[in-house]
């Protein structure tokens, strides 16, 4: 069967624009807002190593697998899943896959857009006189406020929605490829930021000095399902991308630079963070409230801080905008395929149910506190549910589908490369250790 199958949607110019939209899909609220909070919240440095373990041994060669199997099918994730378990003459389930992988989407979209409203807010923050109580209260004000919560979270899934009922090259080549270079920019402007507050030394062995005892079954699971959350991983996202990927652009580079840029991201957003935290008597353990907390402090403190913290918190909402379009646009494209439907009518049924879903996220700050599911909030259970749940358990099936499933020549005929021992290397990984490695954490963590 041919490889290079044409795409339905076209395929993208340059070899920098897979980079860049992958990147621009992985690099979001995950790398700036979760994972400081959730290296906080489980101890630091320990956090930390299992997280880039994770990343490097199971996130990477899985995203090598996804982005592999998005660009054989050219289609979106669910019918590219159908498509390659007809050639492979595996069992159409595999198409549920797919189906899945969008309803994750979904839900990671409905509470993402509640955290990425908070980012929209803190852009008319002001960032004057900010002191750590004051900030504190201004973040706990936020929360306790269905309405303010409710109108940023709406404003943000409208964005989103509008964007992608245009239709996604259009809306995605034109502004994230200058835009997250800034971000970049000011996220090492808070890492000097830092190093001026007494705290650095404190911030970067807290977050790098792991305390092996820490390293419990939950953050075995936390830090893998982060790792699946920041690199976009598990759900389709990057499968659904990988379909507009020039046939001979090497995916195994192009997979390296975006974990790397991620991982870098999201290093840098720690090693700016916890030196304030710690500078300021504020707790690591804050909790999701972590950066809205530190940040504007730092603002406050800094020369033309006013300027640098709302180019910030409007570069993060984008950062968090060219995520959210990668969430929701799996589903969008199934959608369309199969039910061929407008991508307008398809954008707004679905931003539709994620809007719903994200008003019970808001209100389990407040008027639905009390309610929780397994003694977590709406909020955090479809956290937990996505991201430690259905993400790692997705990938654990990318890596099945790839490494038993598919033919190995059709597989080396899609990466382009003869049978030498990075391949072999990574052909492992994804029948042998990844799907292990992840249900051994599965198996830790519930029994
Ligand atoms: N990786 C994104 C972030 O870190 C979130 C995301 C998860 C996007 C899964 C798409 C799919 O913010």
């Amino acid at each position: 069967m041919q490889s290079n199958r044409e795409s339905i949607h076209g395929t993208w110019s340059s070899r920098w624009t897979f980079i860049l939209a992958a990147t621009g899909s992985a690099v979001g609220l995950g790398n700036i807002w979760k994972f400081p909070y959730m290296a906080g919240d489980n101890g630091g440095g320990a956090f930390v190593l299992v997280y880039l373990a994770c990343i490097a041994i199971i996130g990477l060669p899985i995203m090598l697998g996804e982005i592999m199997i998005g660009r054989r099918g050219r289609s979106s994730p669910a019918n590219t899943m159908k498509i390659l378990a007809i050639e492979a003459k595996a069992s159409k389930a595999w198409t549920l896959l797919g189906a899945t992988g969008a309803l994750a989407g979904l839900l990671i979209l409905s509470f993402y857009s509640v955290a990425a409203g908070w980012a929209l807010s803190y852009v008319f923050n002001g960032f004057q006189n900010i002191t750590a109580e004051s900030s504190t209260a201004s973040f706990n004000e936020l929360l306790s406020s269905p309405t303010s919560l409710i109108f940023w979270h709406t404003l943000f899934l409208v964005i989103t929605i509008f964007i992608v009922a245009r239709g996604i090259l259009e809306g995605l080549e034109k502004w994230i490829n200058t835009l997250m270079p800034m971000l970049f920019v000011i996220v090492l402007l808070l890492c000097i930021y830092s190093t001026q507050t007494g705290a650095f030394f404190e911030g970067l062995v807290y977050l790098f000095q792991p305390d092996f005892s820490k390293i419990t079954p939950e953050v075995m699971l936390e830090a893998l399902g982060q790792a699946f959350f920041t690199l976009s991983l598990g759900m389709g996202a990057i499968m659904a991308y990988g379909a507009y990927m020039p046939a001979d652009q090497n995916i195994g580079k192009t997979a390296i630079s975006v974990a790397a840029l991620d991982t870098g991201v999201a290093l840098l957003a720690g090693i700016a963070i916890f030196p304030i935290v710690f500078a300021n008597g504020l707790a690591a353990s804050e909790g999701p409230g972590l950066v809205f907390v530190t940040l504007p402090i730092a603002f406050s403190s800094m020369p033309f801080g006013v300027f640098f913290g709302t180019l910030f918190f409007i570069l993060l909402s984008i950062a968090a905008l060219s995520s959210s379009i990668s969430l929701i646009e799996p589903g969008v494209a199934w959608l369309i395929e199969s039910l061929k439907i407008k991508r307008i009518t398809a954008t707004l049924g679905l931003g539709l149910v994620a809007w719903s879903l994200g008003i019970l996220s808001a209100l389990s700050f407040n008027l639905l506190g009390e309610f929780t599911i397994f003694g977590r909030n709406f909020f955090d259970a479809t956290d937990f549910l996505t991201n430690q749940i259905m993400l790692p358990l997705g990938g654990i099936f990318i890596a099945i589908f790839v490494g038993w499933k598919m033919k190995k020549e059709d597989v080396l005929e899609e990466l382009k490369i003869k049978e030498g021992l990075l391949f072999k290397l990574w052909y492992f990984s994804v029948r042998y250790i990844s799907p292990v490695m992840v249900g051994c954490v599965f198996l830790y963590f519930f029994f």
